[in-house]
């Protein structure tokens, strides 16, 4: 048996209840791990809200880092003792234990304790796919301007840093000053706090007239139109999330007259899709987090028991860098 958050229907934080589900033995392709902690991510409040919905019952949660309890047919990479962590589907972390296919569980490297290991794997996945394949057609090279919202949360954190790292100038947006130092304490070049300023005449400045070769978009509606008046032209536009809202329809006509802009929804998933390329980029996600480039900050930590709590706070902007449930 584990303790497990479920959802009955889409809705609110007070559809999320903890309950006592059976755990079964695992199949071809599939894992039993147990967990020592799990990560919280904004994908999460879409899953419970049903912007992305899922069939009822529902568990929730994408993260998680733990110990492998029982391994099925044909699994090779994993062996029972083994620590792990991973960003996966389907949905179910926020629980003790639970099976899940193995593909996307990648073995921590003894250097990452169990805490770090939940609080960065699909945030650390995604900000190492963003900085490092989804790239301008005309490349990123040290010096760079690109602008990266939402720069004081999980994944903007882990963005900052990595971005200073590979010698890049990451202009940071968040919703208040103290959010802005973090960012800037955290490797951006230059914050821009969007709640009261101007962020594209900003850019503009900060650039000297010419835009940015990248806008990392994961707010979604309502900075979309205002991100494209940041780019260079022939700039990319990675729109990665949607925490304000769906971006609404646009007219491909409008790209044209801002520079031949070339637009992109990017998602983890397709990214992980196979084995091979989960390790790959987990491999330089440990690298840089063992090296010490890219710190993971876990800023909040709620027990499994105040799983509402925690949804309330990630939607209401209180929360800064990583957030983690713990367990019993
Ligand atoms: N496509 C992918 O592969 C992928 C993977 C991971 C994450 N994501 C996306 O990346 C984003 C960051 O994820 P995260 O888990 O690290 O969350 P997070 O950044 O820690 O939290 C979301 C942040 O978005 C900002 N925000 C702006 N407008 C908001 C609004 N109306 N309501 C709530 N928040 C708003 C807030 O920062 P400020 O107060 O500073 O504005 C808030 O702290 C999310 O949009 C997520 O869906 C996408």
């Amino acid at each position: 048996m584990s303790l497990a958050v479920q959802i009955r229907q889409h809705g609110g934080p007070e559809e999320l209840h903890v309950a006592d589900v059976e755990v079964g033995q695992p199949g071809p392709g599939q894992i039993r791990i147990r967990h020592h902690a799990v990560g919280l991510n904004f994908i999460d409040v879409y899953h419970r809200t049903g912007l992305y919905p899922l069939q009822m019952p529902a568990g929730i949660g994408m993260e998680g880092a733990g110990v492998v309890e029982a391994v099925g047919e044909g699994v090779t990479h994993l062996r029972v003792g083994d620590r792990a962590a991973y960003a996966a589907n389907p949905p179910g972390s926020y629980c003790e234990v639970r099976v899940m296919p193995a593909q996307n569980v990648c073995r921590l490297p003894d250097g990452i304790d169990f805490e770090t290991g939940a609080a960065m794997m699909l945030k650390g996945l995604t900000a190492q796919y963003l900085l490092k394949k989804t790239l301008p057609v005309e490349g990123l090279v040290p010096g760079d301007f690109v602008l990266f919202h939402a720069a004081a949360g999980g994944v903007g954190l882990i963005a900052c840093q990595w971005a200073k790292a590979l010698g890049l100038q990451l202009i940071g947006t968040a919703g208040s000053d103290a959010k802005c130092r973090l960012a800037l304490d955290n490797g951006a070049a230059h914050a821009i706090n969007y709640a009261t300023e101007d962020f594209a005449a900003r850019v503009k400045e900060i650039t000297g007239g010419k835009g940015v070769k990248v806008v990392y978009d994961s707010v979604g509606k309502d900075t979309w139109e205002k991100s494209l008046d940041c780019l260079r032209p022939f700039g990319l536009m990675a729109s990665f999330g949607n925490a304000s809202g769906p971006v609404p329809p646009f007219a491909p006509g409008s790209l044209g007259a801002k520079g031949s802009l070339y637009v992109t929804r990017q998602t983890l998933f397709t990214h992980i899709s196979s084995r091979e390329a989960t390790q790959a980029m987990a491999d330089d996600l440990f690298e840089v987090v063992e090296s010490g480039a890219v710190k993971i900050h876990i800023d909040q930590r709620y027990r499994l028991a105040d799983v509402q709590q925690a949804h309330r706070d990630l939607e209401a902007r209180k929360t800064t860098g990583c957030t983690i449930l713990t367990l019993p």
